[in-house]
């Protein structure tokens, strides 16, 4: 079959699935193929014997499976993460937490000690790591199989020697003085329900308890608990309220950040001077 009509067969499978529906084909033709889409673009005439993973990979996409799962890989702040079922798929706002916690990191020495509670596939440590050159970060799961991602990922950016990876709740096992928290927690309310392509994702990494905030407030709760200098957390959109009434009781200042889609997303908090 030629190049084009494979992929005009797979798009219509995905119609239902995704706004772009060509493009996905491509990306799953190229995967199969190891060719990079403008070879695919270029070469649309050819006639290929396409073997059947293509149509896996289709059928797959077609059951609402994410494409990052079935590629074995997403992207984040212009990096290659390998992530599967056990992580939660990166997003594209999570870069934003990554940037409030570097500007809140160049306020404290150079060599602060970050702490990263629920590191999941890893993005969050691994891009600080990258870019706070000489700061310590501690990273923090409750799940041992999201650890075992993080730690591939931050042995394929080169920085696992400055990541100590820790399996616990909270900050369990973590020592010494923590200079910053940086979380992006479960925050979704256990009793809503989700879109079936959330449903792939696990679950221990979406839901934060009845009304959703919970595991955020017990993060503030540590921050102040621990003497911690700065604290930048991820939150859902409709979740600034409660933090901000449970930040008060604290007499603690906030300051909330909002993602690309001008929707509230997440907070930071410096220690009271
Ligand atoms: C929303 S995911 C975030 C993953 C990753 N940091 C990211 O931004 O893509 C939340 C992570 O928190 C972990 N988690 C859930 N409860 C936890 C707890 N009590 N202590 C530490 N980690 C926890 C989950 O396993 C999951 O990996």
């Amino acid at each position: 079959m030629r190049i084009k009509e494979l992929l005009s067969k797979g798009a219509e499978q995905l119609r239902e699935v995704t706004d772009i529906p060509q493009k996905e084909a491509m990306i799953l033709l190229g995967e199969v193929l190891g060719k990079e889409m403008s070879w695919i673009v270029m070469h649309n005439d050819d006639e290929i014997c396409v073997d059947e993973r293509f149509t896996k990979f289709l059928e797959r996409r077609a059951g609402h499976e994410p494409l990052e799962y079935i590629l074995g890989r997403a992207s984040f702040y212009g990096k290659e993460f390998d992530v599967d079922a056990r992580v939660l798929i990166p997003r594209p706002e999570t870069e934003i937490l990554v940037d409030k916690a570097v500007e809140l990191a160049k306020e404290l020495s150079p060599n602060a000690h970050i702490v990263e509670i629920g590191c999941g596939s890893g993005i969050i440590s691994i891009m600080l790591a990258l870019l706070l050159p000489k700061a310590r970060f501690t990273a923090v799961d409750i799940s041992s199989e999201a650890l075992h991602v993080s730690r591939h990922n931050a042995k394929k950016h080169g920085v696992s020697e400055r990541i100590s990876f820790i399996e616990g709740s909270y900050l369990d096992g973590v020592s010494g003085e923590i200079d910053m928290i940086v979380s992006n927690p479960p925050y979704i309310a256990d009793a809503e329900p989700l879109g079936i392509g959330l449903s792939y994702e696990p679950s221990l990494a979406l839901y934060g308890g009845s009304k959703g905030d919970e595991m955020l407030c017990h993060i503030i709760d540590l921050f102040v608990q621990k003497d911690v200098k700065a604290l930048a957390c991820e939150m859902g959109y409709d979740q600034r309220e409660s933090i901000a009434l449970h930040v008060k009781q604290k007499g603690l200042n906030i300051a909330f950040y909002k993602d690309l889609a001008g929707l509230d997303r997440g907070f930071w908090i410096k220690e009271k001077r």
